[in-house]
């Protein structure tokens, strides 16, 4: 079961008052959501101890009003931050945390000049994104289902995969079937890389056709009822040569090292350095150039973060992704990539994709 958006807004209150803050200011939409249940595009949610408050524009009020309970919705005049200001105005003082990567300097001030000297705005702990990084037992069935679906369709595109077939289209029926079979959309751009290309770890699709014996990267991830998958798997067009084959055998032992060390207790760093560890053995440490993984969940980068010296100590109910590669430009990438539940004492691999090479 999920608790309910106000319980949740209870919790943060009542941290708020442990940590001495009034009140924090977010205007990241996977926080109004995670909060208040309001999917608008534009606003910034206001938390206090002694009342709430959701701006919106007029384009968002009504919605805001039929999507959200117990929390005042505000209609947005003039700024965002004006308005915001305002709201505090009279209504608020002492501490409110605003996210420093949120917000511009100039709405800063703005916010600072009309919230009035009794607002003391002050940078962001990650106050909800704590919260958030703890799923509750409801929202990882949420997400057992997105890294489910997620599953499905790349397995369905493996078989799209012959010489010719350009990576933009395999990125258009990618896409196509994300919203076919229920999602509300991908989680971010997919990523369909041939041959030399999928050494760019990013790599955005183009009109390159695939080809004999070349490597392919397939990169993508749903939104289901508002959580985010993201599953990556690595296929040969072809037999794949005894050198290909021994980087994907030193990246498939990389990712499953580091799966089985995301266990509750164990810093994020140390889950990091274990995929270096058994990437260094094998001397292909230095292509790998991105971090083991992050934190997934409303957003599909969020707390915490998987990477080189990461303190978090993982705890239950934080989801993160697996998902070491190695990239040797000229040649090419592989990655694989599994999203990942951490319970007390055992952890779950959302993604249920088999990850032994596919040799098409
Ligand atoms: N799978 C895309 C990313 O994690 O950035
Ligand atoms: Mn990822």
């Amino acid at each position: 079961m999920n608790a309910t958006f106000a319980q949740r807004r209870r919790a943060l209150q009542a941290q708020l008052a442990a940590t001495g803050l009034s009140g924090v200011l977010s205007t990241n939409p996977a926080d109004w959501y995670y909060l208040t249940g309001f999917t608008g595009e534009a606003g910034a949610l206001l938390i206090s101890r002694t009342g709430s408050a959701l701006v919106t524009d007029g384009r968002f009020t009504v919605q805001a009003k039929e999507e959200t309970s117990a929390i005042r919705v505000v209609r947005q005049e003039s700024s965002l931050m004006a308005s915001v200001g305002n709201w505090l105005h009279g209504r608020v003082s002492g501490k409110i945390a605003f996210d420093a990567g949120q917000i511009t300097v100039d709405q800063f001030r703005t916010l600072r000049r009309a919230a009035g000297p009794r607002v003391r705005l002050t940078a962001a702990r990650g106050e909800i994104a704590s919260l958030r990084q703890r799923k509750e037992p409801g929202e990882i069935e949420q997400m057992r289902k997105a890294a489910v679906l997620a599953g499905k369709i790349v397995t369905a595109a493996f078989k799209l995969l012959k010489p010719g077939v350009r990576e933009i289209e395999i990125a258009a029926e990618i896409e196509y079937q994300m919203r076919s079979r229920g999602a509300s959309g991908p989680a971010f751009e997919t990523i369909v890389a041939f041959g030399a290309r999928s050494a760019h770890p990013h790599a955005q699709p183009t009109e390159k056709r695939l080809a004999k014996n070349e490597l392919v990267v397939l990169d993508l991830g749903v939104i289901l009822a508002h959580y985010c998958s993201d599953i990556t798997r690595t296929v040969f067009l072809g037999r794949a040569p005894a050198r290909i084959r021994r980087f994907y055998r030193a990246v498939q032992e990389a990712q499953a090292a580091a799966v089985a060390a995301a266990q509750a207790g164990v810093t994020c760093g140390e889950v990091d350095a274990t995929a270096r560890r058994v990437l260094t053995r094998s001397r292909l440490e230095r292509y790998f150039v991105h971090s083991t993984g992050h934190g997934l969940g409303l957003e599909v980068h969020e707390n915490p973060r998987v990477a080189r010296g990461q303190k978090h100590v993982l705890a239950p109910g934080n989801v993160i992704t697996i998902e070491p590669g190695v990239y040797v430009p000229g040649l090419g990438g592989i990655r694989i990539e599994d999203d990942v539940a951490v319970h007390a004492g055992r952890t779950e691999v959302l993604t249920r994709v088999p990850r032994d090479l596919i040799e098409i």
